[in-house]
């Protein structure tokens, strides 16, 4: 059964098979709207649950403070519960390292932490302990693979599992893609949502550090740099990978209060490297009380 989501049915529709419509009663869906309702604790005890949790293909993540440690199980059975489709659930210890590799510790359910994600009609393999992924970026990827424009040329460095680059490859304008992360097995799990989708030709794929692929890479129309705690220290050499008139996306953690200034800060400091010019800048999401992730979109100029 096909349902026309956004125009209505088109005039060859009937070449698949029977054309009908049909009123729907409505279905009301009963249950809890909210995971904590699936806990029976007194109302004053639920006031430090975590409002939000991550979903990954059918793993759920959440972040628990200490005091909640102690009735870990208790609120990952009422997750697996309460979310559609949930096979596991984990503790979320946040991330480590060069690699930014997850620490996760099962609370519910069972199996690995190896799954498929779907976003921006993609399917992206993940294993959410030996490579990043976030699925918070997932509006970004569709910004950025939205900003390509056709015959452009993209390198996305430090590109964990590849969301930028499946993104792009099915929005299918670019000409050529080339996709960088330090962590082979990053690397690998992006080979394989490439073959699954059939875009082995759209995206190369290197398992690389900045340091080797960056200095002797050609410039390109569209860069994404998305390291946002130590990609400052790679920006004035991934700048010179920007051709003229192109576009660099570059993640930071930045206060809040000082987005603005900090864009200007940016364009300031590559001097050197080229005329650049704030494009846009955007808080992504809230990273600490005072600080967002951001991002900034920088044009080379000339
Ligand atoms: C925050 S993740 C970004 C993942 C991806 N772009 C996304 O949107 O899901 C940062 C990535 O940078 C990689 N990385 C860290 N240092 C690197 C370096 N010096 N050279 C290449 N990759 C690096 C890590 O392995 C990790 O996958």
């Amino acid at each position: 059964m096909v349902f026309p989501v956004s125009v209505g049915p088109s005039s060859n529709a009937g070449e698949w098979g029977e054309l009908v419509e049909r009123e729907f009663p409505e279905h009301a869906v009963p249950g809890p709207t909210r995971y904590r309702d699936l806990l029976a604790w007194p109302e004053e005890e639920k006031g430090e649950l975590p409002r939000s949790f991550d979903v990954i293909g059918d793993i759920v993540l959440v972040r628990l403070p200490a005091s909640l440690v102690a009735r870990q199980d208790e609120i990952g059975a009422a997750l697996l519960e309460f979310v559609p489709g949930a096979r596991i659930v984990g503790a979320d210890h946040g991330v480590h390292g060069a690699e930014r590799l997850r620490s996760v510790e099962r609370i519910a359910g069972s199996g690995g932490w190896r799954t498929r994600h779907r976003e921006n009609g993609v399917e992206l393999e993940v294993d959410v302990e030996r490579a990043y992924f976030s699925p918070r970026l997932a509006r970004e990827h569709a910004i950025f693979a939205e900003d390509v424009r056709p015959g452009d040329r993209v390198y996305d460095l430090c590109c964990g599992v590849g969301p930028f680059s499946v993104t792009t490859a099915r929005r299918g304008r670019a000409k050529a893609i080339t996709a960088v992360d330090a962590n082979p097995e990053a690397i690998a799990l992006l080979r394989e949502t490439l073959v699954r989708h059939g875009f082995e030709d759209r995206v190369a794929s290197r398992a690389a550090c900045l340091e080797e692929f960056v200095p002797t890479a050609t410039p390109v129309e569209r860069v994404v740099l998305n390291l946002p705690r130590e990609g400052i220290k790679y920006l004035p050499s991934v700048a010179r990978a920007v051709a003229p008139g192109g576009r660099l996306y570059y993640y930071e953690v930045a206060p809040r209060a000082e987005l603005e200034s900090r864009g200007v800060s940016l364009v300031n400091g590559l001097a050197s490297e080229g005329a650049f010019s704030v494009v846009t800048h955007r808080s992504v999401h809230p990273y600490s009380p005072d600080a967002d992730l951001a991002v900034f979109v920088l044009e080379r100029t000339r």
